[in-house]
């Protein structure tokens, strides 16, 4: 469905100017108004409209305690979407499992057709789960692979994943073998170069991280794809942190399975995700809790989980309708100008190091370290002293402090990292606490709600 038509009914529309003057933050613009005005811009030039974006913040309920630089775990709610979830799940106990066995599947049919749209990928290719670890889990456990079978994947991966192939390993003495992807690559030849050297006669299936969640590199997903499949190998794509951040359609990637997030990047509850696969690889992948009442070659098989909380999904329908008014390529461009507000401030300091790759080959996400200080004392120092919430990543490839903002995060927000991070480097900081105390943040400063200095 295109985005006109779409939109053409949206409840958000009709919702959102009463539900956001309802949340007290904002009383003179609607979303519709604000998001419209950045439209008309070249995406570059809309993505630094800082005080067009500080209205679009107010259509979230930011908290003043603190600043959240740490918004790659999951994604506040904008207020018209936890609206509509709180009425779901409102209008749910009232009507329960005459809902449920009633009208739910219309709905929840119609939700998966939109997602589908916007995927780029038929229906009949999508299963609604509920994050990404489990998309991937039914895929990792679903194929069969025997002993001596070879998987690529690099320590870069996120942990869940490799932990469910070393699994998978252990079950059935297949061999995961561990690649180097070089940080800060000069180009993305390097990437492909690495995945492609691993590659034998007996792997299988390669792991590739759409953006690498302890760095923030996107990976040349499509172009490994394309290297993968002329020789035979599969590829499956994490997607936890692409989908809903960068413009793309799945099948841009042409990839064989991918599952991403929806309460990360794309705004929805927590607790919604979505897996994609081929319709050719349907066939031969185990669902993970069985289900024979479904065809086998139906990708709804997948969906067998028992009963779930289904306003999480059903909230979902607000989210894309969200996205859609203001343009995942939009959201894109504003991350890509925080991220690189912040960086491109402090990438010169001396002792600090940035894991972050070059300016369009990431988005959202950068991690920074300083030399001498342990991430984890960075991490609990910028809480304690700055009110400033990120958080330390320890891997054996990258140690630093990973930052990320989201949309209704303010430049000015930004300046306080900023200047934190300069006052660490000049060892302006006060006692350092003790690893594991608990936090204890200034008190926070009483300014007009919601704004941000
Ligand atoms: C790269 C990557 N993959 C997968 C996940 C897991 O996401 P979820 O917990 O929503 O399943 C994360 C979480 O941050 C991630 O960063």
């Amino acid at each position: 469905m295109k985005r006109r038509n779409f939109l053409k009914n949206s409840a958000l529309l009709a919702i959102s100017p009463s539900l956001v003057k309802a949340s007290g933050r904002i009383n003179t613009i609607t979303l519709e108004e604000n998001l419209a005005a950045l439209n008309r811009q070249p995406k570059q030039i809309a993505a630094s409209m800082n005080d067009e974006w500080d209205r679009i913040a107010m259509l979230y309920d930011v908290s003043s305690d603190f600043i959240n630089l740490e918004n790659g775990y999951c994604s506040m709610l904008p207020v018209p979407v936890l609206e509509s979830f709180i009425q779901k799940t409102k209008d749910l106990n009232r009507k329960l499992t005459l809902f449920m066995r009633k009208e739910m599947e219309t709905e929840r049919q119609a939700i998966k057709n939109n997602l589908a749209d916007i995927a780029g990928v038929p229906t009949s290719e999508i299963a609604l789960v509920r994050n990404t670890t489990e998309g991937m889990n039914i895929v990792i456990h679903g194929i069969d692979l025997k002993a001596g079978d070879e998987i690529i994947l690099s320590k870069q991966d996120y942990g869940s994943m490799i932990d469910a192939f070393e699994q998978k390993a252990k079950r059935t003495g297949s061999v995961n073998k561990y690649i180097n992807i070089p940080l800060a690559p000069l180009s993305k030849q390097a990437i492909i170069d690495a995945y492609a050297k691993a590659i034998t006669p007996k792997t299988k299936l390669i792991l590739v991280s759409h953006i690498i969640n302890i760095t923030g590199q996107i990976m040349p997903v499509r172009e490994i794809c394309d290297m993968a499949h002329a020789r035979g190998v599969e590829v499956i794509v994490d997607g936890a942190h692409s989908f809903g951040l960068i413009d793309f359609r799945i099948t841009d990637l042409d990839c064989d399975y991918f599952a991403t997030s929806l309460h990360k990047w794309f705004g929805a509850p927590i607790g919604a995700g979505l897996l994609h696969m081929k319709t050719s690889k349907i066939g031969k992948v185990w669902p993970l809790l069985g289900d024979t009442g479904k065809d086998r070659n139906s990708i709804e098989k997948f969906e067998h989980i028992g009963t779930n909380p289904p306003a999480v999904y059903l909230s979902a329908r607000a989210a894309i309708e969200f996205n859609l008014l203001m343009g995942i390529k939009l959201k894109e461009e504003r991350l890509r100008y925080l991220k690189n507000y912040w960086v491109d401030k402090v990438k010169d300091i001396p002792k600090v190091k940035m894991f972050t790759p070059a300016a369009n080959q990431s988005c959202a996400i950068a991690t920074f370290a300083i030399d001498g200080m342990p991430p984890a004392e960075i991490e609990q120092l910028l809480l304690n002293q700055h009110r400033i919430f990120t958080v330390a990543i320890n891997n054996d490839e990258v140690s630093g402090v990973r930052v990320t903002p989201h949309v209704f995060t303010s430049v000015g927000q930004l300046d306080k990292l900023v200047e934190a991070i300069r006052a660490f480097v000049e060892g302006k900081f006060g006692p350092i606490p003790e690893p594991g105390a608990k936090p204890t943040m200034p008190a926070p400063v009483k300014s007009g709600k919601g704004k941000k200095k």
